[in-house]
């Protein structure tokens, strides 16, 4: 038996085990209900969401009221863009975003424009990357919201936010980012990158699922939102339903490791991607990098194998945790939006891999993927006529000619 692999830190990331020890009393002795005030059971629990509110914010730069505890990052996109439009809707009905955003932010814009919203899908460029200069142009008299992702959680880009916050702010327009990929991985202040909403989840920087945070912006002035969801007015009446204490609790200690390590944390990871790259490029030709080769997530690398499809690759590697740029419906294999988004061909986009790499990898870990991506590649080319054709001098690559080349 294979020892597996967990290279899809994109995904999920498993519980740091200081953080399932932080959250451990909370699921056992200190169970009360944070908002039974009277009783010592209660106590306990508001003062560990107190404590957990604190730690979230300091790695965000904000302090503690501007956080709105959610269930993922998914409701705080859902929040952030239908609270924003309807609580705004009287100052207008446009809303910025761009095609290749996660699909909590592009499904709610779809779900605004059946009720009466604008919505702008900025086109990205090849690295996927969206320019501030779009975002200026496509203002209008009409638009309450920008929403633009931090980090691509596909090909790992890093767009340039601040820039795109200056902008909103100059029209004063609120500035929204789904920031679920990139915090605890990249530093990150709200103020700096002038963000007005963001949203993120616990369970991508080593803490538990099912919980993650809205920022939303309290001062000059405090931003309202529209609630989603109605009931016992916890979250300043923005986000009804009983605080999950223990989520809370690890969601803060996973906050607090980052903040702590982070740094450090990003050096290490960006050393064993480059090994990866490095190993892959000498042992694999006709591979492509697909997204910024410097505006990057330190885990991320994502590769187009010309060729192969890279689910025939992964369904030889099961003991290998990585994740296909396609997606399988019924009936076929569709390449991904996003890399369609930024033009890479279809025969690239179904032969791309994503390598999500995390705090627990190791180079040995590195070397055995690398091993085993090859030998799997070599054998799927053995049976490609085009590969054999691509050998021959006269063969026009897939692959852009100003593309990136390993
Ligand atoms: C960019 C981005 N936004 C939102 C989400 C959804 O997060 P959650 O699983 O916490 O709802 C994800 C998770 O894949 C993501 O990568």
């Amino acid at each position: 038996m294979l020892q597996p692999i967990y290279m899809d830190s994109h995904a999920t990331t498993p519980i740091d085990p200081r953080v399932l020890e932080a959250m451990m009393p909370y699921l056992t002795n200190h169970f009360g209900n944070a908002a039974s005030s009277t009783h010592l059971f209660g106590e306990h629990a508001k003062d560990a969401v107190d404590i957990a509110r604190g730690q979230v914010a300091a790695l965000i730069g904000c302090s503690e009221e501007e956080i709105i505890f959610t269930s993922g990052a998914t409701e705080s996109d859902n929040l952030a863009v239908k609270g924003i439009a309807y609580r705004y809707r009287d100052r207008g009905n446009h809303i910025i975003t761009s095609t290749v955003e996660h699909h909590a932010v592009l499904d709610s814009c779809e779900a605004l424009e059946e009720s009466g919203f604008d919505v702008t899908y900025l086109p990205v460029d090849r690295y996927g990357m969206v320019h501030p200069q779009q975002v200026e142009d496509a203002i209008t008299d009409k638009t309450v919201l920008i929403s633009l992702i931090y980090v691509n959680g596909e090909v790992g880009t890093i767009n340039p936010i601040a820039e795109v916050g200056e902008i909103a702010e100059k029209y004063s327009i609120l500035f929204h980012s789904d920031a679920t990929q990139g915090i605890g991985k990249v530093e990150s202040d709200v103020n700096e990158l002038k963000m007005d909403l963001m949203s993120f989840t616990a369970h991508k920087m080593y803490g538990p699922k099912g919980i993650g945070a809205l920022y939303v912006r309290k001062k000059d002035p405090p931003i309202q939102l529209y609630p989603l969801l109605h009931g016992g007015g916890q979250e300043n009446n923005i986000r009804s339903g009983t605080l999950n204490v223990p989520g809370i609790v690890g969601f803060g200690a996973a906050c607090e490791l980052c903040k702590g390590e982070m740094a450090k944390e990003a050096k290490r990871i960006t050393a064993l991607r480059a090994q990866l790259y490095h190993e892959l490029s000498k042992r694999i030709d006709f591979i492509h990098l697909n997204g910024h080769p410097i505006q990057r997530l330190p885990g991320n690398l994502n590769l187009s194998f010309e060729f192969v499809e890279s689910q025939s690759i992964l369904s030889g590697l099961k003991e290998i945790a990585l994740s296909s740029g396609s997606a399988c419906n019924s009936d076929s294999v569709e390449p991904s939006y996003v890399l369609r988004a930024m033009g890479v061909k279809d025969e690239l986009a179904l032969g791309a891999i994503r390598f999500g790499l995390g705090r627990y990898n190791t180079a040995a870990e590195v070397d055995t993927v690398v091993e085993r991506i090859a030998s799997q590649v070599a054998r799927l080319r053995e049976l490609s006529p085009l590969y054999e054709i691509a050998q021959t001098e006269n063969y026009v690559t897939a692959i852009p000619e100003n593309g990136e080349k390993a």
